[in-house]
């Protein structure tokens, strides 16, 4: 047995007896837990001490982590090697938001020149944007932009636009990612298109909703602006002429190369849509929290490195306790498609299970994530995380101030989020129940049917992950502590994290069926897709 497969081994043990052991008393056992599983990494509080493990195992986690060479592999990240093989790319996203004057390569070809030359292009073209020195056709300014991408493409953006809005903001910040009308036709209504931008966002200027909603955009510009329309549309791509062949002009296209990956993009020229309506500036800051965490990832020895203890207590629930679901809270209205940025990063990343050498992988792999916003959830589906048959972990995440005036409910956001996470930890036994109803009266025969209806068992793990306010420097880091944690567990299942073969499938079936729904003679399928091909065809 390999020390990888022994380490495995030790770590599926240790789960076994952290099930039956209540993460309190491990406060107990071990004095020194807060302290040592609580961690401050580029601006960000982490406290891990409510995840099930003792200190013995975190010592075995940090073997399993030794034993895959998580540092060696931090290392060919960073040094630009091809972590991606089935695409025969590096994935160096690191290089996008190093500071100025870095050298980073690309499997051997420098790049840090032309990244900061996009990043430069971006700034002056956001500013001369905001400036109104770059207006629309019939010099009127542009008031709004109109973003249209998906997946690593959009849920980026969308989320840094969502957490870093001015309320009153100048430009008015729009997306559309679904094929289906309504959201395009939501996204332009009430817009004047002579004061519109529309910014495509495609790595591949192939994807079928963002081809569809860019056509329809772009129709609407023409008809109301004709050829005065092409000032108004900018591409961004990492396939420069694709975008040219569908009417962009050559000077408004912004590039990035092919090892951006989608979901790693946000830093790319795909943020060009944010660089304009939040300002370079804040678009900048952004990229430097995100440089602070890659410095702290690269840097910190494993016992001290947020990612790969982040990555550590989740692998811990997953494949150690056999926890298949993981839920993600932010206790910040602004960072509420947080959970939706991490289903792509997590599970397109993750969500395999095959390993980058052709051969199965030995454990469950990516957990699916859900989430919303804190309160919220508590109304909705926090019933079952506390009282369900099944345990979910949490990530719950808090932001101490808020820029949004009303300290006062602030405060009471925050008491929700402490008082979420230990309850979930602490629980309430039948007992103290028990005595609880028998205060308030009810009979020996009342309490025997309602104490273990009002029984909490706790031991419900969570990590908590506080930020002072939610900066942009905050907010980069916050990403990138995502990344580099979905790195890790994928360095840990030996998985390729940076391809995405499972989504092509649906896309060639797609094609085949949109020939069929549009009046082709319908090919060959299962008998319960032709029967919903004959019913829908010619209704579109
Ligand atoms: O969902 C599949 C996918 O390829 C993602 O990986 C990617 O982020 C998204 O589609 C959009 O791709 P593109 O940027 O090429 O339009």
């Amino acid at each position: 047995m390999s020390d990888h497969e022994a380490a495995w081994r030790r770590l599926r043990a240790a789960g076994a007896a952290a099930a039956a052991r209540p993460i309190t008393g491990l406060f107990e056992a071990e004095p020194d837990r807060l302290e040592r599983l609580s961690l401050e990494a580029a601006g960000l509080y982490i406290d891990l001490s409510k995840q099930p493990w003792s200190a013995k195992d975190l010592t075995l986690a940090l073997d399993l982590a030794r034993a895959a060479d998580v540092e060696a592999a931090r290392e060919r990240l960073f040094s630009g090697e091809m972590v991606n093989p089935s695409e025969g790319r590096a994935a160096l996203h690191v290089a996008l938001r190093a500071p100025r004057g870095s050298s980073f390569a690309a499997q051997g070809e420098p790049v840090s020149r032309e990244v900061e030359a996009t990043r430069e292009a971006m700034a002056d073209f956001a500013r001369e944007v905001r400036r109104g020195a770059r207006a629309g056709a019939t010099g009127k300014p542009f008031t709004a932009v109109v973003h249209i991408g998906i997946g690593g493409s959009d849920l980026g953006p969308r989320l840094v636009w969502e957490a870093l809005r001015s309320t009153q903001p100048a430009i008015d910040l729009r997306f559309a990612a679904n094929v289906d009308p309504a959201e395009i036709a939501l996204a332009l209504a009430g817009l004047d298109p002579a004061q519109t931008l529309v910014v495509v966002v495609s790595k591949t200027f192939t994807t079928q909703e963002t081809m569809a909603n860019a056509a329809i955009a772009r129709a609407w510009l023409r008809d109301a602006l004709g050829s005065g329309a092409d000032s108004h549309l900018v591409a961004v791509s990492a396939a420069p002429d694709v975008a040219q062949a569908f009417g962009v002009r050559a000077d408004q296209i912004f590039g990035f190369r092919d090892w951006v990956g989608g979901r790693y993009s946000v830093w790319s020229a795909v943020g060009l849509s944010c660089a304009i309506a939040l300002g370079p500036d804040v678009f900048e800051a952004l990229l430097a929290g995100g440089a602070a965490m890659d410095d702290h990832f690269r840097l910190a020895p494993l016992e001290a490195n947020a990612p790969v203890l982040l990555a550590l207590a989740h692998i811990f629930n997953r494949n150690a306790m056999d926890r298949p679901v993981r839920a993600v809270v932010p206790y910040a209205q602004r960072l509420r498609l947080l959970p939706n940025f991490l289903q792509q990063l997590e599970m397109e990343s993750n969500g395999k299970r095959v390993r980058a050498d052709g051969r199965p992988v030995s454990q469950a792999t990516a957990a699916t994530v859900f989430g919303d916003a804190g309160a919220n959830v508590q109304h909705a589906f926090f019933q079952l995380m506390h009282q369900g048959s099944d345990v979910i972990p949490a990530d719950i995440l808090a932001v101490a101030r808020s820029a949004d005036g009303h300290p006062e409910s602030q405060t009471k956001l925050l008491a929700n989020a402490l008082a979420q996470a230990e309850a979930l930890m602490v629980g309430r036994s039948q007992a103290e129940v028990g005595r609880s109803l028998e205060r308030d009266g009810l009979t020996a025969d009342q309490i025997a049917v309602l104490a273990p209806q009002k029984t909490f068992p706790g031991n419900r793990p969570t990590s908590f992950l506080l930020m002072d306010a939610l900066t942009p420097e905050a907010l980069g880091a916050l990403i990138a502590l995502y990344e580099h944690k979905t790195f890790v567990e994928g360095v840990l299942w030996g998985i390729n994290s940076f391809d995405q073969w499972g989504v092509e499938l649906g896309k060639t079936l797609a094609g085949r069926i949109l020939e069929d729904l549009e009046g082709e003679a319908p090919k060959a399928h299962d008998p319960s897709t032709a029967a919903l091909i004959a019913r829908l065809r010619g209704r579109g």
